[in-house]
């Protein structure tokens, strides 16, 4: 079975976004995927502003990216964009870290009007760290997550509905990914190896 990773980029403590991947790493368990979630906010600060990436703490969140099929990239709308804190964390990832990977974004957001964020400003910076199939994204707008007074933050049932539509397509690609034959390009380089 494939293995999903999440990561999160919001620097809320009480995130709504982390709020939506928890809830689809949930889903995405009870169909029997191994499922994480990496929330960058619990990195270590200095890690992430150093632009140094030989620490542990980032070690493991990159080996967690290299080891995974699928990856649910989610972050808030911060003005019109994904926030600081996730571009912190992707500048540090190896070039073509998301080669021969599927990628789902998911997007939360105060206003529908910024529903293209997800595809003028996360897609083009999936694509240049080399993702194979980034899927079509998921845009939760603030009323489709609700903090409950002492109760876990929680969807609407339309939002779960939703969301769980979104993780039916990204396993799906997932699978066949995995499914794949070897690229005809891995085929060449091994060809010439055995020259
Ligand atoms: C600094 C900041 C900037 C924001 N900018 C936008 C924006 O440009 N467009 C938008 O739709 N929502 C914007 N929002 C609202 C958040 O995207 C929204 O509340 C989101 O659900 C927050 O997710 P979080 O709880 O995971 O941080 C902004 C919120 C903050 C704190």
């Amino acid at each position: 079975m494939p293995t999903i990773l999440a990561v999160s980029g919001s620097p809320s403590p009480t995130s709504r976004t982390a709020a939506a991947v928890d809830r689809a790493l949930t889903l995405l368990r009870r169909q029997g995927h191994t499922a994480s979630h990496v929330a960058i906010r619990d990195l270590p600060p200095t890690d992430l502003l150093s632009g140094f990436r030989d620490t542990p703490a980032l070690w493991n969140a990159a080996d967690a990216v290299a080891q995974a099929d699928g990856i649910v990239i989610a972050t808030p709308v911060y003005k019109a964009s994904y926030t600081g804190l996730l571009k912190a964390f992707l500048d540090l990832l190896p070039e073509n870290a998301l080669a021969g990977k599927v990628v789902l974004p998911l997007v939360t957001g105060g206003t529908i009007g910024h529903l293209l964020a997800i595809d003028y400003a996360l897609r083009p910076v999936l694509t240049a760290l080399g993702a194979d199939h980034v899927v079509q994204g998921r845009f939760l707008l603030d009323t489709d997550i609700i903090r409950g007074e002492g109760a876990p933050t929680r969807l609407t049932a339309e939002a779960e509905r939703r969301l769980a539509e979104s993780l039916v397509a990204f396993t799906a690609a997932v699978d066949r990914r995995a499914a794949a034959p070897v690229p005809a390009l891995a085929l060449v380089a091994s060809a010439g190896a055995s020259r």
